[in-house]
């Protein structure tokens, strides 16, 4: 016989740690994955032939682990802190909750088995076969009934701007998961999709695009919207603007999926609506940017000294470029020139580690002691080590990129007076190889990083209090 615990006077502080700690985690395997996948790009023996480790299977192993399981992690355990933190009560329920940790986790380790042994339905970002899918979406079900329902039960008045950036990406990836993913079994593991040809296309990247919206962007502004007037002790620079670009951001995105698909078989007109909705996206994009740099006016001297704060701010600057280039990129003209190449990895890593990683690290250096009751990490020094060896590595990755990209694109397209190709394909690779090394050094500057904070973390949560905080008076709200 069991005594009914009354816990509703604090915090579900559990889950939040769980999550917090699995992200490292998972950024240390997906990022090592992504290491790996950059020295076969350069040594294509490297990992002796060996199927399971090929690269075309490594590579979705790649990015559903930093995708999925470092940012999705990192979102869990960042909205289900904030959404308790601001509404100033318990998480609807904790069993629940427990259950997306444990099923989430699942989900990883089922994706880190299925992948390397070649199970795929071949569409990227949403490879994984019916049956992890189903589990997905039971997990995601979950969340969204913890999530909403503590929204419900909460005693604030209004709902802080978080929560609902972090609404939108729960009630979109549901939606966006289960279209994308309608399939017919063919066995336990070989599934078709319901869509052919161009209409799979479309709705793949009509996926594909508000993944990257909604998974990789919405929700981490939730997380900056929390952490960085937080961090720098400053309310947010204008909530008036927050609501537009969030309105605005929400509605744009929804659009702008044909800019993947130009110059293909899709109406000429589709692909058009999609470079028109990409074009207006920067617009609030830069809404969101804007709003949260300028939330340090007035406390500009903060950045010197607080390492937590470059990670949040420089985040930041990472998303107005990457999002300045992205806009760029879906004109048609310039599409025509960095389709195919480097340039687009170059792209998705200044959003994903310049922006993602970044604003990521930040949040878990400032919620990670919350979490075990102390004040601050371990080493301030050990973060300012890594806030310049990750930044270091970004610039390295991202600037090689730029080269190479641009450099194959030109390449590929030169002609002779005669109508044949200046270059054969080789010769652009050949030419590449340079700056795959330096996206090689600046990727294992990246993932150092990464251990350096595994190493903070580890020296913070020892020995210390793993106890659920009180919930404080309503006063003193957040
Ligand atoms: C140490 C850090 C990382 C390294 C060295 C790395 C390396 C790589 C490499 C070599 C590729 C394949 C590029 C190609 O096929 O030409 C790749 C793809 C990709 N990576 Fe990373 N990566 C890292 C971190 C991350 C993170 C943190 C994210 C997301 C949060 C991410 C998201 C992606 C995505 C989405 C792709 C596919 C891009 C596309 O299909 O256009 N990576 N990465
Ligand atoms: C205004 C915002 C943005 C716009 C308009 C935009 C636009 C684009 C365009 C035009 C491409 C190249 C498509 C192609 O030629 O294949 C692309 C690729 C990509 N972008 Fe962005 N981007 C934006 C922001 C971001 C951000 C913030 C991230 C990451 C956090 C990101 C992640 C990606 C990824 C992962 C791909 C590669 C998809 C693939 O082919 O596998 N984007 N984006």
């Amino acid at each position: 016989m069991g005594f009914a615990v009354d816990n509703s006077s604090t915090f579900n502080y559990k889950v939040v740690r769980q999550f917090a700690l699995v992200t490292v985690l998972w950024g240390i395997v997906g990022m090592l994955v992504g290491v790996i996948l950059a020295a076969q790009l350069i040594w294509p023996d490297i990992t002796f032939n060996i199927p399971w480790l090929s690269y075309g299977r490594l590579r979705p192993l790649h990015t559903n682990a930093v995708i999925f399981a470092f940012g999705g992690s990192a979102l869990f355990a960042t909205s289900y802190y904030i959404v308790q933190r601001t509404c100033q009560v318990r998480l609807f329920s904790d069993k629940l909750a427990a259950f997306t940790f444990w099923g989430w986790q699942a989900v990883i380790v089922s994706a880190a088995i299925t992948l390397p042994l070649g199970y795929t339905t071949s569409k990227e970002y949403a490879e994984l076969e019916w049956p992890i899918d189903i589990l997905i979406t039971l997990v995601w079900v979950a969340y969204a009934v913890v999530f909403f329902g503590t929204v419900i039960k909460r005693k604030t008045k209004h709902i802080y701007v978080s929560n609902w950036f972090f609404g939108a990406y729960i009630l979109t990836i549901a939606m966006l998961h289960i279209v994308n993913n309608i399939e017919m079994p063919a066995s336990f593991l070989k599934s078709y999709s319901a869509y052919a040809g161009t209409q799979d296309a479309m709705i793949q990247w009509w996926y594909g695009h508000n993944a990257v919206g909604f998974f990789l962007t919405t929700s981490f502004l939730g997380m900056m919207y929390y952490f960085i007037p937080k961090q720098a002790e400053r309310p947010i620079y204008s909530y008036r603007l927050s609501i537009v670009h969030f309105w605005a951001l929400n509605f744009t995105y929804m659009w702008a999926g044909p800019h993947h698909l130009q110059h293909t078989a899709l109406p000429d007109w589709t692909q058009s609506l999609g470079m028109v909705f990409s074009l207006i996206l920067l617009a609030p994009s830069w809404g969101g940017m804007i709003n949260g740099i300028m939330t340090l006016s007035g406390a500009w001297y903060k950045l010197r000294r607080d390492p937590i704060l470059k990670f949040l701010i420089v985040a930041l600057s990472f998303y107005g470029m990457s999002t300045f280039e992205g806009s760029m990129m879906s004109i048609k003209t310039v599409n025509s020139l960095s389709h195919y190449t480097d340039w687009t990895i170059g792209h998705v890593h200044s959003g994903a580690l310049g922006w993602v990683a970044m604003i990521t690290i930040g949040s878990l250096y400032y919620l990670i002691p919350r979490l075990v009751g102390e004040k601050e990490m371990y080493s301030t020094r050990l973060i300012e080590l890594h806030f310049w060896i990750s930044t270091i590595g970004v610039v390295l990755y991202i600037a090689a990129m730029w080269i190479a990209g641009v450099m194959q694109g030109l390449m590929w397209r030169a002609f002779q007076p005669d109508g044949t190709l200046t270059y054969s394909f080789v010769e652009s690779v050949k030419a590449t190889y340079p700056f795959y090394a330096i996206r090689l050094l600046g990727g294992v500057c990246y993932l150092s990083g990464m251990f350096v904070m595994a190493y903070n973390v580890f020296k913070t949560v020892q020995q210390k209090r793993f106890v659920d905080a009180p919930i404080p008076a309503l006063q003193a709200a957040h």
